[in-house]
C-alpha cells in the first residue's frame, strides 16, 4: 500500500511533544510492513535547513497557489535516512525555513499551514507519489483531506484521507475572511469549514476525512463529551461511525535503559535495582537535590500547560513537601505562573524540589531513569507517551485514569497487585494525593512488592508494530485494497 504521512513536526528532525515521537515512529513501523511504501513530508524548518547530517537534493520548484497568492515551494528528498520511510522536505523562506524562532507560534499560523496542506499535495504530485492514503495530524494538516477533495481529485482520483487527532484543543480557527482571502476555496466549501462565522480547520477536516482517528480508545470515546472537546463535541458525535481510537506505542529502541546513550548506567528487567540506583544517584548529583537511595524521587517530564494536570500538584505540593520525606524534580517550559511556581517552591525546599525550567531530551530520558515514581495529573490525556516511558525505565506512574492514561496505566491496589500504577479517577487535589500517597506506602513499606511493579512496567511491549497493524486494518478498509 502507498502511504502519505503529511505533519508538522517530526523526529529527529524536528520536535515539540509528542506528535514530533508518534511522526518518528509510525511511518518507520508503516515501512517495516511488507508491500508498503511510506512516504513522510515535513515542513523544511530553519533548524532542518541548517542541520549538516541532514543530506537532501532538490528535487523541484514550482509555486503553490494560496487564494491569490502564488508561493514558492522547493522539494527537498532526504537522501541518508535508512529505515525505508522515504523523507521529503518543503522548503519555503516566507513561511518557514526564514523564521527564526520555534515551530508554532507566529500570527501567521494559519496562512503557513494551510500553505503546507496545499504545498504537501503539490509534492505528493510533483514527485509521482499516488498514494491510496493520506494519514494527515492535527490542526495544521487539517486542510489536507478538504484540498484535496474540493480541489484534487484529478490528480488524486482514488486516495483516501485518515485524519488523526492528537489535541482537540487547538483546532486551528481564524476569521471568516480566511477562507476567501487565504483558502481560496470553492463557496460551497464555506459551511463545512464554518464554525460560529469562523473558519474552524479541524471541523473541516473532521467533516471531510474518510477516517477520523485519535491517539486512544478511550480519548475517542471522551470526545463525544464537552468536557473533552472543546466545542467539537456535536461534530464528533456526527461524526462517531468514521472515530476509531488507536492507542500509541512508543519507539522502544530510543526509549530503551539498555542502550540509552544519555544515561550513566544501563539496565534491562532484570538487572534494574542496581541500574536505576546507580541512575538515581547520578541524577540527583546532576540536579542538585541530596544524594539519598531511599528517598523517593517523584518525577514529571512535562510541557508546563494547565491540562497537564498542574494545579493538582500546585494544590497539594507544600503540604507533601512538609509531610513526606520525598523528593520532587520537574523538567519543562511552558505558562509562566507554573514555572514560576515551580522555581519557588525549589527555592522554599531546596533540599527536596528541584525545577528544570528548559527543555532538554537527554535529561528527560535521565529523569525517566533515575526517578522512582512518575506525576500525570493531566486533566485530559489523548494519549500520553511519557507514561509509558517511565513505565519502560521502571519508574511507577501516579495519573489521573483519563484518555491514553487509562488505557496504558491499569489501576494496582494498595499492595500493588493487578495493574501497572496508582490512578485516581475524578480530577480533584484530594483524589491525586490520595493516589500518590498509596504510592508512597507501598515505597516505604513493602519494597518487594513496589520493585515487582516496575519489573511489570518494564516489561509490557509498548512497541508500535500492534498500533501499526491497527492502522493498517482501518487504511485497507478506507482503501478497498
Ligand atoms: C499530543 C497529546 C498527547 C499524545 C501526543 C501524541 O501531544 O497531548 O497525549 O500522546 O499528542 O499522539
Amino acid at each position: 500500500m502507498k502511504i502519505a504521512i503529511l505533519a508538522s513536526e517530526g523526529a529527529p528532525y524536528i520536535k515539540s511533544g509528542g506528535l514530533g515521537d508518534v511522526m518518528e515512529a509510525l511511518p518507520a513501523a508503516l515501512a517495516r510492513i511488507d508491500g508498503n511504501e511510506v512516504v513522510l513530508i515535513l515542513p523544511y524548518y530553519k533548524k532542518i535547513k541548517e542541520n549538516p547530517a541532514y543530506e537532501v537534493e532538490l528535487l523541484h520548484k514550482f509555486n503553490t497557489t494560496l487564494g491569490w497568492r502564488k508561493q514558492y515551494t522547493g522539494v527537498y528528498r532526504l537522501k541518508n535516512r535508512k529505515d525505508g520511510v522515504q523523507v521529503y522536505f518543503v522548503d519555503n523562506l516566507y513561511y518557514f525555513a526564514g523564521r527564526p524562532g520555534a515551530i508554532y507560534g507566529d500570527m501567521d499560523d494559519g496562512e503557513r499551514y494551510a500553505y503546507f496542506s496545499r504545498a504537501c499535495l503539490e509534492t505528493l504530485a510533483a514527485v509521482g507519489f499516488i498514494p491510496d492514503v493520506i494519514q494527515c495530524n492535527d490542526w495544521q494538516t487539517a486542510l489536507v483531506p478538504v484540498f484535496l477533495n474540493a480541489l484534487y481529485r484529478g490528480i488524486f482520483p482514488d486516495t483516501r484521507c485518515m485524519f488523526t487527532i492528537h489535541n482537540i484543543e487547538y483546532q486551528g480557527w481564524a476569521h471568516s475572511d480566511f477562507f476567501d482571502d487565504v483558502l481560496g476555496l470553492p463557496w460551497e466549501w464555506r459551511g463545512r469549514l464554518d464554525m460560529s462565522n469562523s473558519v474552524n480547520v479541524m471541523k473541516g477536516a473532521i467533516e471531510s476525512a474518510d477516517l477520523v482517528t485519535t491517539v486512544s480508545e478511550t480519548y475517542a470515546r471522551e470526545l463525544m463529551y464537552p468536557y473533552y472537546a472543546h466545542g467539537l463535541d456535536g461534530i464528533l458525535s456526527d461524526a462517531a461511525w468514521k472515530l476509531t481510537g488507536i492507542t500509541n506505542g512508543i519507539d522502544v529502541n530510543t526509549f530503551n535503559p539498555e542502550t540509552d546513550p544519555a544515561l550513566p548506567a544501563h539496565y534491562n528487567a532484570d538487572s534494574f535495582v542496581t541500574g536505576k540506583a546507580a541512575c538515581k544517584a547520578a541524577l540527583q548529583a546532576e540536579v542538585g537535590l541530596p544524594i539519598k537511595p531511599d528517598v523517593p524521587l517523584m518525577v514529571m517530564v512535562t510541557r508546563l500547560a494547565g491540562h497537564k494536570g498542574l494545579d493538582l500538584l500546585r494544590y497539594i505540593a507544600r503540604k507533601l513537601m512538609m509531610q513526606e520525606d520525598a523528593q520532587l524534580l520537574v523538567l519543562g517550559t511552558g505558562e509562566a505562573q507554573f514555572e514560576q511556581f515551580f522555581t519557588t517552591l525549589a527555592e522554599e525546599f531546596p533540599d527536596r524540589v528541584a525545577a528544570k525550567i528548559t527543555f532538554n531530551l537527554a535529561l528527560a530520558s535521565r529523569i525517566y531513569a533515575g526517578g522512582d515514581i512518575y506525576l500525570m495529573p493531566s486533566k485530559s490525556e489523548p494519549c500520553g507517551l511519557s507514561q509509558m516511558n517511565a513505565m519502560r525505565y521502571g519508574t511507577v506512574p501516579v495519573v489521573h485514569s483519563t484518555g491514553g492514561l487509562k488505557d496504558t496505566v491499569p489501576p494496582a491496589d494498595e499492595n500493588g497487585e493487578g495493574g501497572l500504577g496508582f490512578t485516581f479517577q475524578s480530577y480533584n487535589g484530594e483524589d491525586f494525593h490520595a493516589a500518590l500517597e498509596r504510592c508512597l506506602h507501598l515505597y516505604h513499606n513493602d519494597r518487594t512488592a513496589f520493585r515487582a511493579l516496575q519489573r511489570r512496567g518494564m516489561q509490557q511491549n509498548f512497541s508500535w508494530d500492534k498500533p501499526a497493524l491497527k492502522y493498517m486494518e482501518l487504511f485497507h478498509r478506507m482503501s478497498g485494497k
